[in-house]
């Protein structure tokens, strides 16, 4: 019963479908950093998911306490939490199929997604080597910020140890998707469930692109301004309401929940799945911009198709301008580290 209220409240109608369906498919989720802020709702929402066989939670503390506790709840899948160990997270990762990663600090006012850069990158470069050993096959989502330098970190460290499969490697941008779906629902007083406004780009500030126009919406002046303004820098305005303690976590469980759901249909034969994800890419590629975010079609395989943005106005090719500016350098600054520090 809980886990239907829940599953109701916070998924679409086909998802809903899907939670009332019985798969024989086993899914090990791992979920690295989960007794965070993120962690905690998120490998809550995976514990609600019958997709989901084992799930296998890991941090540096806390991840045993986490796991006895929503092992509790009446699904059928198991709970395991790993101490803190290389044997514990090799453990952890072993037969996943999915890898979360929300493991690493979140910003505090005042603070932009680039300044976690130097204790992030190393906390995603150390775990991205555990799995790599462990489960190299396995799809790895990437949440721990910035995103848009951190998931070119993972895929480096993944070719340097010879196993890089550019279709397995995601940034979870979905939460600027949600965002973006609320608010314009917000303003036309629809329903936010039935919106899904494109978001390309990346995941920081000017390199989060909503296109509206995709979706048949023209915003004009001032309320257009402020709506850009509100997608793009919607994870401030959680940082400032939290006032030190954090940034956005139940969201963002949502939306990892949404995404890792997502993959796991797709993997099990469900077709025309698609999620705007932040992926090694094609179109861009030209201009030196290795890394983008535009609707994938995912499927068995991880990546299926890359969308190309498609048409967009003026106005949005503007916005895109700048993000591939600001995209380019950071991709570069996360490369150029791991490569400094291998
Ligand atoms: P948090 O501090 O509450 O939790 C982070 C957890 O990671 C902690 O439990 C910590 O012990 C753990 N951790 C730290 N180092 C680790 C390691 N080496 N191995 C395993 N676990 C480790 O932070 P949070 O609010 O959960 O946010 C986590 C990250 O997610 C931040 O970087 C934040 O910026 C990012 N974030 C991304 C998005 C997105 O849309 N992609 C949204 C929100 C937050
Ligand atoms: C978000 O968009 O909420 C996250 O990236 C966290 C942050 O730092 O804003």
């Amino acid at each position: 019963f809980a886990a239907r209220q829940v599953s109701q409240s916070v998924f679409g109608a086909a998802q809903r479908r899907a939670f009332s369906a019985t798969s024989n498919n086993l899914s090990k989720v791992a979920v690295l950093g989960a007794a965070g802020g993120i962690g905690q709702p998120l490998s809550l929402l995976l514990k609600l998911n019958p997709r989901v066989t084992e799930l296998a939670l890991y941090d540096i503390k806390g991840a045993p306490g986490v796991a006895a506790d929503i092992s509790h709840i009446n699904t059928k899948s198991t709970v395991k939490g790993y101490d803190p160990t290389p044997e514990g997270v090799r453990e952890c990762l072993t037969g996943a199929e999915i890898v979360l990663i929300p493991a690493g600090v979140p910003r505090k006012p005042g603070m932009t997604r680039d300044d976690l850069f130097n204790t992030n990158a190393s906390i995603v470069r150390d775990l991205a080597k555990h799995a790599a050993a462990s489960c190299p096959d396995a799809n790895i989502l990437i949440i721990s910020n910035p995103v848009n330098s951190t998931v070119p970190i993972t895929a480096e460290v993944f070719k340097a140890a010879g196993v890089y499969n550019p279709k397995r490697l995601f940034g979870v941008t979905t939460l600027d998707v949600v965002r973006a779906s609320r608010f314009i629902s917000q303003l036309k007083s629809t329903d936010p469930a039935n919106e899904n406004i494109t978001v390309v780009g990346g995941h920081s500030g000017a390199t989060i692109v909503p296109l509206l126009s995709q979706a048949g919406y023209s915003l004009e002046g001032a309320e257009k301004d402020e709506y850009i303004k509100r997608v793009q820098f919607g994870g401030d305005e959680v940082v400032q309401a939290k006032g030190g303690a954090g940034s956005a976590t139940l969201s963002m469980a949502m939306a990892g929940a949404r995404f890792a759901e997502s993959l796991l249909k797709a993997a099990q034969g469900e077709k025309g799945v698609i999620e705007p994800t932040y992926v090694d890419s094609p179109l861009y590629k030209d201009q030196g911009v290795t890394y983008f975010a535009s609707q994938v079609e995912l499927g068995p395989n991880g990546v299926e198709k890359i969308h190309p943005v498609g048409k967009v106005t003026e106005f949005e090719q503007g916005l895109l301008d700048v993000c591939l500016k600001d995209l380019k350098t950071n991709i570069e600054k996360g490369e150029k580290w791991v490569k400094e520090n291998p």
